[in-house]
């Protein structure tokens, strides 16, 4: 067992994007390619003597593969210990856990999210730091600037790890700790949560159905929501993480999770719906015959935190991505807490969740979370839900009515345009920019623009500033169209039209979104010109 120094030539595209570094399978999967990758972020880290690294992923194809090779890495580059999950899983929330709780100064979560699995399908990589969240831009940058010049790697060649046996081996002078990926997380739920009364809701005949939609939320959910909480077996379907996430795409939306959604339409809808993605970090929340928007998630959660014993103090603050609904403002703003908006991604919330500023944060992208990692959680949001129903008696829908009554609605949906050409939508994106400068003041079909920009924002804790993330149009009565490309598409570009109107009276609480939002959209395709420039007459996907 020795330490080899590689030489290797460079690849020009490792330039990680809204979450980590995205590919086919294929495209890793070419010489050096992972490795390359780990060495950059290895040498732009630095000295990590005596440190800890946690590694794990959501199970997909290519993970076991990549684990090995950065075991290898990490005893070259001089780390003390590792803690692998067995089998290589730990969802992205679970890997933030074991990072904080351990002391770990980071780790690498191997993971496209919800994107497809499988040989022709997605793979990923993203580095965590040290409180547990995703790795700010400034480091993700040097690494790529660090890959593009890269001529050497270093790597023990000692044989594969057993991944799935409980325990420690070591690889060079480094401890690798294969640990069970369910514990430490699971035991972090319980602090926060009223176990008890969830458990007697079950116990009381309470039904659910939990979609874990074959990737790595399985294990978790059957181990907390069926061991711990007395779920009845069943509960938890598609509890297997498979390779190839058994052909379906973990996205829990209502698109992707359309059974679920029928079964909770139907005659036999159980009490309460829900749903992961591939790496455990994204939610759906369905009720009975009643669908919720992850923006209305996060409001309810936070009107109703102190239910939970994690938050029976209140809340600090509310964060949320500024295409995410306003529903949560309306919240903060009755609560006297402030409300950040912050660009598209959870490592924006990471400043705002270290210094205090906020305990809950929530995006339209089906992700929440709080001050307790420096991840969204799906299972998280799920248990939230729970108790929130458990310590209420009442239904999902009779929850989200309610607090409608009380805050008004925010009607809202996402439409994607995905997988159009590439200088198609930056052609678009051009065009709506240069025209933004004129809007303010204009009227728009039903609608007049209040203000028209580019969203910048200004980190108010280190001052960092993000520019170009988003072109939104906000109309004087609060109404909103955004527009922005996807981060983490790996097929051409992905435009995303965000859609919100905000309706303060009951009696107009109940009409169907799309409906609701018809004014919106038309002024959304007048003013940016979207069939014309990306050839489609409808979004791919309605959210
Ligand atoms: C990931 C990120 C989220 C983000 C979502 C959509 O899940 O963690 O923070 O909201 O992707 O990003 P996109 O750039 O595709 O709209
Ligand atoms: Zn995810």
């Amino acid at each position: 067992m020795t330490i080899q120094t590689v030489a290797t030539t460079p690849y020009p595209g490792q330039r990680p994007g809204t979450s980590g570094l995205r590919k086919k399978v294929t495209v890793f999967q070419q010489p050096a390619y992972l490795d390359n990758f780990v060495q950059s972020l290895f040498d732009t880290l630095g000295d990590c003597a005596g440190s800890t690294l946690v590694l794990g992923g959501d199970g997909r194809y290519h993970n076991r593969a990549a684990v090995q090779a950065i075991l290898r890495l990490a005893a070259a580059h001089g780390y003390a210990r590792v803690l692998v999950g067995r089998g290589g899983i730990l969802s992205t929330p679970a890997a933030s856990c074991v990072i904080r709780k351990h002391g770990a100064s980071g780790g690498i979560i191997l993971s496209a999210s919800h994107n497809p699995g499988g040989p022709d399908g997605d793979f990923g990589i993203k580095y965590n730091i040290a409180n547990g969240g995703p790795a700010p831009e400034a480091l993700t940058e040097a690494v790529w600037q660090h890959s593009v010049a890269l001529h050497r790697y270093q790597a023990s060649d000692a044989p594969d790890v057993d991944l799935d046996a409980l325990g420690s081996t070591r690889i060079e002078q480094m401890t690798v700790d294969v640990i069970d990926p369910v514990a430490d997380y699971a035991q972090l739920m319980e602090g926060l949560f009223d176990f008890g009364a969830i458990r007697a809701l079950f116990a009381r005949g309470f039904t659910m159905r939990f979609d874990a939609m074959s990737a790595v939320t399985g294990p978790y959910a059957k181990a907390i929501l069926e061991g711990m909480l007395g779920a009845p077996a069943g509960t938890v379907i598609n509890a297997v993480p498979l390779e190839d996430f058994g052909g379906h795409h973990p996205d829990p939306n209502p698109v992707n999770a359309a059974s679920l959604i029928a079964l909770m339409a139907g005659e036999d809808a159980p009490d309460f719906g829900a749903a992961s993605d591939g790496d455990g970090d994204r939610n759906m929340i369905v009720g009975r015959r009643f669908d919720v928007t992850p923006s209305d998630s996060l409001a309810v959660l936070a009107a109703n935190a102190t239910v939970a014993p994690g938050y029976r103090a209140g809340i600090r603050g509310v964060a949320r991505s500024m295409p995410t609904s306003r529903a949560a403002d309306r919240v903060a703003a009755a609560l006297g807490v402030p409300c950040f908006e912050t660009p598209t991604g959870w490592k924006y919330f990471g400043n705002l969740l270290d210094a205090g500023k906020v305990t809950l944060c929530g995006e339209e992208s089906y992700g929440t979370g709080s001050d307790h990692m420096r991840e969204k959680d799906g299972l998280w949001a799920v248990l939230f839900w729970l108790n929130l129903l458990a310590a209420s008696g009442k239904s999902v829908a009779a929850l989200v009515q309610e607090h409608w009554a009380r805050f008004g609605r925010n009607y809202y949906s996402r439409h994607d345009y995905e997988a159009i050409d590439s200088a198609a939508a930056a052609e678009l994106m051009d065009a709506l920019r240069a025209r933004l400068g004129g809007l303010a003041g204009q009227r728009l079909g039903e609608y007049t623009v209040e203000l028209a920009d580019d969203f910048c924002y200004t980190d108010p804790v280190d001052g960092t500033v993000a520019r170009q993330q988003g072109v939104r149009i906000v109309m004087t009565d609060g109404s909103r169209v955004v527009f922005r490309l996807s981060g983490t598409g790996t097929e051409g570009a992905t435009l995303r039209v965000y859609l919100e109107r905000y309706e303060a009276d009951p009696a107009q609480h109940h009409l169907p979104t799309q409906q609701a939002l018809a004014g919106l959209i038309a002024v959304a395709e007048h003013v940016a010109g979207i069939s014309a420039y990306t050839g489609r007459g409808a979004p791919s996907v309605i959210t």
